[in-house]
């Protein structure tokens, strides 16, 4: 009988971890996984689903949602730390689990981030289309750069539904490309498109502040009889659904613009490798999300300010940044072709990332027998997951070219807040469990943080549609299925 509690013992994960010869290869500084992380954080969240959050669910309180998101995001980030300091690897929260929760959670951690980070990455490939599109001047047809799931009237009243998005397609296939030849020397370039990336926002808040109309911060939140918005395909949008006004869509919208805040995870791992950890960690983490927090909530601020939410389930519900830009900021075009540039070079990163961080958790699956062996192969010259990357491709392409953005996007939510509901619980799990193995960082206060950690993460779950809830419950029921049908019989450890 298989023990589904099985654990990875410390020192075979830290004799993994050193086995360099044979395995990755490990070419990334402490600052170049800042770099990274920082990267992973702004992207299509603010620059989308700010907009989708702010049109459908929250109005100009959107700025709450976001507040409620970060602080999920400042509990679950505090747990996970413990987690990364326990285990001093670099490694997902699937790692962390399997030496400290057993195989089933570590697998169940490890399925839910698929959908954190393939998904994720389909999502921001998907917003990467529409930008491009836009600097295209809709250059792209419609079917083109659109999921079958997707229709708009055009200026003749015409009905245009996507057949699949082929731009997203491309930039998924370049950044494989990339990635299979190693992402040694896209670290500088990152560093360079963080600093663009915050420079961008920076300059839509300071200059988009003085063009704020404040009659459209009135009302704040989204009043119960606000009247239904015409989406572009011709079908109305209501707001009667409490999800849809009110303090309900706060926290509906709180659980989309959590999208903004993933990665933030990444900074974590990194942090293992700082002197002083039990400082360091929360200063890193903390630190990343306070500044991202601060900027978000003054960029949703001017967003909201510059035309009516409405707009974002109507003509500005695609790249959405530049339309209220051109919409509202006369005189400022160049900002809005500049803020598309800036974000088309942004989103890449932010999809590298996401396909690294995918890519790497196949890789410790495969190497504990959890999935196929194909996903831990490695390039003979390039010393990366080659045969992985390309299926991961296939895999994320097929979401990408398919499926509309908004269903990604919450799916990633959803995944990523799952996982982070299963770290708070298992720091305090371990904590009673495992008191003696030493811990640089401990997670403050335990168990009031891990419980709120779980509370706030568990309300935003909450707050999704239900057809993303059912579609993840499906998700979690086949990553069972293959658990007890493959991964079972062929774990190393078993
Ligand atoms: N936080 C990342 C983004 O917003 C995933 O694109």
């Amino acid at each position: 009988m298989a023990n589904l509690w099985v654990k990875k013992p410390l020192s075979q994960l830290l004799s993994t971890a050193s086995d360099s010869d044979t395995g990755l290869k490990r070419t990334l500084s402490a600052y170049n996984l800042i770099a990274l992380g920082i990267g992973a954080i702004i992207g299509a969240g603010l620059f989308v689903r700010t907009a989708a959050a702010a049109g459908e669910h929250a109005g100009p309180a959107v700025t709450i949602s976001f507040l409620i998101a970060a602080l999920g995001c400042a509990f679950a980030g505090l747990c996970y730390a413990e987690f990364a300091s326990m285990i001093p690897i670099a490694g997902s929260a699937y790692t962390y689990a399997y030496a400290t929760m057993g195989e089933l959670v570590a697998w169940i951690i490890g399925w839910a981030l698929v959908l954190e980070y393939a998904l994720g990455a389909a999502t921001v490939s998907i917003a990467w289309s529409e930008y491009l599109n836009l600097l295209l001047g809709g250059a792209i047809p419609y079917e083109w750069c659109h999921s079958p799931l997707e229709s708009a009237l055009d200026k003749e009243n015409v009905l245009h539904t996507g057949i699949m998005n082929i731009p997203a397609l491309f930039i998924l296939l370049a950044l494989t490309m990339l990635l299979v030849r190693g992402t040694k020397g896209s670290a500088a370039v990152n560093v360079v498109i963080v600093f663009v990336k915050v420079a961008i926002v920076l300059a839509f808040i300071i200059l988009g502040w003085q063009f704020i109309n404040p009659e459209l911060h009135v009302p704040y939140m989204i009043p119960a009889n606000a009247p239904d918005a015409i989406q572009p395909d011709g079908t109305t949008y209501s707001y009667a659904d409490p999800f849809r006004h009110g303090w309900g869509g706060v926290l509906a919208g709180a659980g989309i613009v959590f999208f903004a805040f993933i990665g933030f995870d990444a900074v974590s791992t990194a942090a293992q490798e700082a002197k002083n950890p039990s400082r360091d960690m929360p200063i890193g983490i903390l630190g990343s999300l306070v500044i991202c927090t601060v900027l978000y909530v003054l960029f949703s601020h001017v967003l909201t300010g510059l035309v009516p939410y409405t707009d974002f389930v109507r003509e500005g519900r695609e790249a959405s940044v530049a339309f209220a830009i051109t919409k509202a900021m006369t005189g400022y075009g160049w900002l809005a072709t500049a803020v598309t540039i800036a974000i088309l070079a942004g989103f890449s990163s932010v999809i590298l990332v996401m396909l690294l961080g995918q890519s790497r958790v196949f890789y410790s699956m495969a190497n504990d027998g959890l999935l196929p062996k194909v996903f831990a192969e490695v390039h003979p010259v390039y010393r990366t997951p080659f045969k992985s990357n390309w299926i991961l491709f296939l895999f994320v392409g097929l979401f990408a070219a398919f499926v509309p953005g908004y269903v990604a996007g919450n799916l990633t939510s959803i995944g990523t807040l799952f996982a982070f509901v299963l770290v708070s619980a298992g720091v305090w799990i371990m904590r009673r469990m495992d008191p003696v193995t030493p811990r640089p960082f401990r997670t403050p206060l335990v168990p009031l943080v891990p419980i709120l950690g779980m509370l706030v993460c568990a309300a935003m779950i909450y707050g999704l549609d239900s057809q993303t809830q059912l579609t993840a419950a499906v998700w979690m029921v086949v990553g069972l299925v293959i658990y007890f049908s493959y991964s079972r019989f062929h774990s190393k450890l078993q």
